[in-house]
C-alpha cells in the first residue's frame, strides 16, 4: 500500500446533487484498525485482520508496527497478516516513528514503547505537531516512563525511553479519552501486576474488548458514571483473528447526505452500533431522522446493523455534554445535519473538539459561517441555527482535518450553491474511498 502525498493541496467544490440512491458499506473502523495492528505486534505469532482500514492514519500505525519488530503484511485489500515479534520483545525502532496526522496512532504506540525498554521519536505533520501530547506523557512518566526530548509544551516531535519494568498504576483520567485509557493499558500490559484506569464518563471500549479477545485478563466495573478497568499484567497474549465492523465515524457523512438531499433513500452496510459509538445516530433520531436498523447482527464481537436513511425533516434538539464521548468526532457533520433543521441545535462541552486535528470547534465556525449558516460559541457549547436551507457558496478552510473537509463537502450537496473546500488531501487518513463512494450514491462533486 503506497501512502498519500499531502504536499500538494486538493481542493474540490460539492454541488447540489439529486436524489441519493444505493447500498454501501464504509471502509473499516479506525479505532479497532490501529488496535489490530497493535495488538498483532504484542502477540506473537500470526494475527489476521479482516476489513481493515487502508487509510494513511492505520498505515502509519502499521509501520511503526515493522518499526517495532513486527512483520506486516497485506494479503488482498483489507486483508493484513501480522506476526509480532510479542509482549516484552520490541526491538529498539531503528527510524523514527512519522504517525503524520494520526493522533491515535501515536498516542496508542506511545503506551506501547513507555512499556517496553525501548527508545522511539514520535513525529508527525504540522496537525499532530500541535496536539498536546502530556495527556499520555504523564500517566507513562508515572509507570517509570522518561521523556528525552519534547517540543514546547509537551508536542511533537517527542522522544521516549519505555520503561523495562514499567510499574501498574492506578489512573484516574482527566478526561473521557479513549486515547488516554488505551495507552495506560498497552502499557500495564508489559508490568507485573494490576494496571487501573478509572474514568469518569465512559469512552470507547475497543481496547477493553480487543484485550479480553486476545486472552488478557481485563475486568470492567461501573463506578460513578464512568467505569473502572483494571488489567493483569504480563499475560500470555494469544493470537487471534480480528474482523473489523464498518466505521460509524466514516458511515456519518453518508447518513447525513442520506437525510438533507431531498427524496434520498440509502442502505449503509454492516456499521458498528457500540453504543459507546452511536451518540450521533441517537441524536438524528431524537431530531426526526427516518433510519431504519435492518439484519441487526454480530461482526467481530461488536453488534452490527444496515441502516435504512431517507430524507428526512429534521429538526433541532439540545445534545447534553455527557453525550460527547460517544459522538466526539460526529460534532462537525452533526453541525452541517443541524443547518438544515428547524430551530436551535445547542451541542453542549466541545471542549475536546479544540485539541482534535483542528481546532474543530473553530473550524465548524468558519465553515457554517461560509455556508451562510448562524450560529454562536457561547463557552464551550455550539449553537446552529437552523431553518431555511443554507446558502452554500462559500470556501472552507480544512486545516489539515480531514473531518471538516467531509463534513462541509456533505454540506453542498443539499445547499443552495455549491460548497468548497481548500484541501481533500487528509480524507486519505480515514476514508479514503469517500469521493467514488459518495458519488455512486449519486453525489456531485466539481
Ligand atoms: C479514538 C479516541 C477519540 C477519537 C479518536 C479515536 C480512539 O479520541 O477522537 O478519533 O481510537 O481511541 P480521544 O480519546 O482523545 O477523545
Amino acid at each position: 500500500m503506497s501512502l498519500f502525498d499531502a504536499s500538494e493541496r486538493v481542493p474540490l467544490r460539492a454541488a447540489p446533487s439529486p436524489a441519493l440512491r444505493g447500498r454501501f458499506r464504509p471502509p473499516g473502523d479506525k479505532s479497532i484498525s490501529h488496535r489490530a495492528f497493535l495488538f498483532g505486534l504484542l502477540t506473537r505469532g500470526e494475527t489476521r485482520i479482516e476489513g481493515l482500514l487502508e487509510g494513511d492514519d492505520v498505515l502509519r500505525t502499521g509501520r511503526a508496527c515493522k518499526a517495532l519488530g513486527a512483520a506486516v503484511e497485506r494479503l488482498a485489500p483489507g486483508r493484513w497478516r501480522v506476526r509480532g515479534p510479542g509482549l516484552g520483545a520490541l526491538p529498539p525502532p531503528r527510524e523514527k516513528l512519522d504517525f503524520r496526522n494520526a493522533g491515535t496512532g501515536s498516542r496508542l504506540t506511545m503506551g506501547v514503547v513507555g512499556g517496553h525498554g525501548v527508545t522511539a521519536t514520535f513525529d508527525g505533520d504540522a496537525s499532530l505537531r500541535k496536539r498536546p501530547m502530556n495527556r499520555i506523557l504523564d500517566p507513562l512518566k508515572l509507570m517509570g516512563a522518561v521523556v528525552l526530548d519534547e517540543a514546547e509544551g509537551g508536542r511533537c516531535p517527542i522522544t521516549i525511553k519505555g520503561a523495562r519494568d514499567p510499574a501498574p498504576i492506578l489512573y484516574r483520567a482527566p478526561v473521557a479519552s479513549a486515547q488516554i485509557k488505551s495507552a495506560v493499558l498497552l502499557a500495564g500490559l508489559n508490568a507485573r501486576g494490576v494496571t487501573t484506569v478509572i474514568e469518569a464518563e465512559a469512552s470507547r471500549d475497543h481496547t477493553e474488548t480487543m484485550l479480553a479477545h486476545f486472552g488478557a485478563e481485563v475486568t470492567v466495573t461501573p463506578e460513578g458514571g464512568g467505569r473502572r478497568i483494571e488489567l493483569v499484567g504480563r499475560p500470555e497474549l494469544k493470537a487471534a483473528p480480528v474482523v473489523v465492523p464498518a466505521d460509524p465515524s466514516a458511515a456519518a457523512f453518508p447518513i447525513v447526505a442520506a437525510l438533507i438531499v431531498p427524496d434520498s433513500d440509502v442502505v449503509i452496510e454492516g456499521v458498528m452500533m457500540n453504543p459507546l459509538r452511536s451518540g450521533l445516530v441517537g441524536t438524528l433520531l431524537e431530531m426526526g431522522a427516518d433510519i431504519a436498523f435492518l439484519d441487526r447482527r454480530r461482526e467481530g464481537g461488536e453488534e452490527v446493523a444496515d441502516l435504512r436513511v431517507r430524507a428526512s425533516g429534521l429538526i433541532g434538539v439540545d445534545v447534553p455534554a455527557s453525550r460527547a464521548p460517544s459522538m466526539i468526532d460526529e460534532y462537525p457533520i452533526l453541525a452541517v445535519a443541524a443547518s438544515f433543521a428547524a430551530g436551535a441545535t445547542r451541542m453542549r462541552g466541545l471542549t475536546e473538539l479544540r485539541v482534535k486535528e483542528s481546532d474543530r470547534l473553530a473550524a465548524v465556525a468558519a465553515g457554517l459561517a461560509a455556508g451562510g449558516v448562524a450560529h454562536a460559541i457561547e463557552g464551550d457549547d455550539l449553537i446552529v441555527e437552523g431553518g431555511a436551507r443554507p446558502l452554500g457558496g462559500g470556501l472552507v478552510a480544512t486545516h489539515m482535518d480531514h473531518r471538516i473537509a467531509m463534513s462541509f463537502l456533505v454540506m453542498g450537496l443539499a445547499s443552495r450553491a455549491p460548497m468548497t473546500v481548500d484541501d481533500t488531501a487528509m480524507i486519505a487518513t480515514s476514508f479514503p474511498t469517500f469521493r467514488p463512494a459518495m458519488e455512486r450514491l449519486g453525489a456531485r462533486f466539481e
